[in-house]
């Protein structure tokens, strides 16, 4: 990257991609507001432009999705997908979604959750390396997203591909966008059927027998169609995010050892590291947003009609907000971290991905107390809205 010349930043560039902290922080020095003409888009950097941002949905709409390419293939978005879309119809969803994808059930996950790991991980104590995505965890936020909404784990697989296939990119390329490729859910389908016979103590019977209230006014239970779109939704969410962050975890306490010691000496460390890693290389690091309105910020116009970038992974970088930001630091207190975003959209998933990342790590230090990363067979994932890692070689022992 030049140094020199006028910041470019684009979320196709693979060499940005590489390394984008640096890009990152001449963003929020030199052009706070930054407007890109070759993709014709605009972007903040800065924490406090970014949580105004996200706290101002009227401005900065969801209703045609928080992903660049979706909000410039304009496509019709359907309803009930939460991430795009805006009040009041977004919160009516979100509120029966948050009814039955509770704290408690989300706790009472972790012994399944932990069980799932340990048996993976236990099949590996013996082999010298392993390739940690493949092997793990790619694994683990799929089956969890079967653990909550019951389906078999013969299906699961089947499933993460097609969630995988449709945020994949060739390198350097956009995301191809069609309004079938955003609610692609033939196979949850077959199962909502089968569900309705056969209830059972899982998330998507709740869904089938929950009473809200419906834009019209009208008490009623969903219909097929809206609790298919829910689990598309939920899938999509957190299956890539979660297998992600696991890959971070990995990755960074390789580069950190020593921090990696404290936490097998001390496993009480282990949520805030989760925490820590969520912060330093967060594994989406922007929102779209559509500009509804004309807008002044840096004392400039963006006007309405515009796709807005809010580069939340800087977000978590600016020094503005963080002491020393650029260090990992696993005794950092990280309370105000943007990697879930924040306002009407904040992640619902973000308790699961914690407690995933936890009990993986956890399992992971409990029998691998030391790993080293193949750095040149390592890859990073091809996906212009995911940071994360592809395939990571370790060499554990
Ligand atoms: C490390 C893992 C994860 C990360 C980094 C992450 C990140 C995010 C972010 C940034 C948003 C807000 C997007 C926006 O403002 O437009 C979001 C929303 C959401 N996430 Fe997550 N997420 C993760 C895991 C999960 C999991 C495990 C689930 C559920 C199984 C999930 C379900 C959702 C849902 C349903 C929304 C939409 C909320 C709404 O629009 O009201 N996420 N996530």
């Amino acid at each position: 990257m030049s140094r020199s010349g006028p910041v470019y930043w684009d979320p196709f560039d693979r060499d940005i991609a590489g390394d984008p902290y640096p890009v990152y922080q001449r963003l929020r020095a030199e052009a706070p507001l930054y407007y890109n003409d070759r993709h014709d888009f605009y972007a903040l950097s800065r924490h406090e432009d970014i949580d105004r941002c996200l706290t101002d949905w009227k401005t900065f709409s969801s209703a045609r999705g928080p992903i660049l390419e979706i909000i410039k293939a304009n496509v019709e978005i359907p309803p009930g997908t939460l991430l795009m879309e805006d009040p009041p119809a977004h919160d009516i969803h979100r509120a029966l979604l948050a009814r039955v994808f509770t704290p408690r059930r989300v706790t009472s996950l972790e012994p399944q959750v932990r069980d799932f790991c340990r048996r993976s991980l236990d099949r590996l104590v013996d082999v010298d390396s392993f390739d940690l995505m493949a092997e793990f965890a790619n694994e683990v936020p799929m089956r969890v997203i079967g653990m909550l909404l019951g389906i078999p784990e013969s299906d699961q697989p089947a499933i993460r591909e097609r969630a995988d296939a449709k945020l994949r990119t060739e390198p350097g390329q956009q995301m191809k966008v069609s309004q079938q490729a955003l609610m692609d859910s033939d196979l949850f389908a077959e199962y909502i059927d089968w569900r309705a016979e056969h209830p059972s103590d899982d998330l998507m019977t709740e869904l089938l027998r929950a009473e809200f209230e419906d834009e019209a006014g009208e008490t009623r239970t969903l219909t097929c169609e809206e609790i298919l779109t829910y689990i598309t939704v939920l899938a999509g969410a957190g299956q890539e995010t979660t297998a992600r962050l696991i890959g971070w975890l990995t990755v960074l306490l390789a580069r950190y050892p020593d921090q990696r010691a404290q936490l097998v000496g001390d496993p009480r460390l282990i949520p805030n590291a989760v925490e820590e890693t969520l912060r330093f290389e967060p594994t989406g690091h922007a929102i779209a947003r559509y500009v509804t309105t004309d807008v002044q910020l840096h004392g400039r116009t963006v006007p309405a009609g515009s796709a807005m970038m809010l580069l939340i992974a800087s977000a978590n970088r600016d020094e503005n907000s963080w002491s020393d930001p650029d260090r990992f630091d696993v005794h950092r207190r990280t309370g105000h971290l943007r990697t879930f975003g924040l306002g009407t959209h904040y992640c619902l998933g973000a308790a699961l991905a914690r407690l995933e990342g936890r009990v993986a790590l956890e399992e992971i230090l409990r029998r691998f107390p030391r790993w080293d990363v193949d750095w040149e067979n390592s890859a990073l994932s091809s996906t212009s809205t995911m940071r994360g890692w592809e395939t990571l070689p370790i060499t554990v022992g």
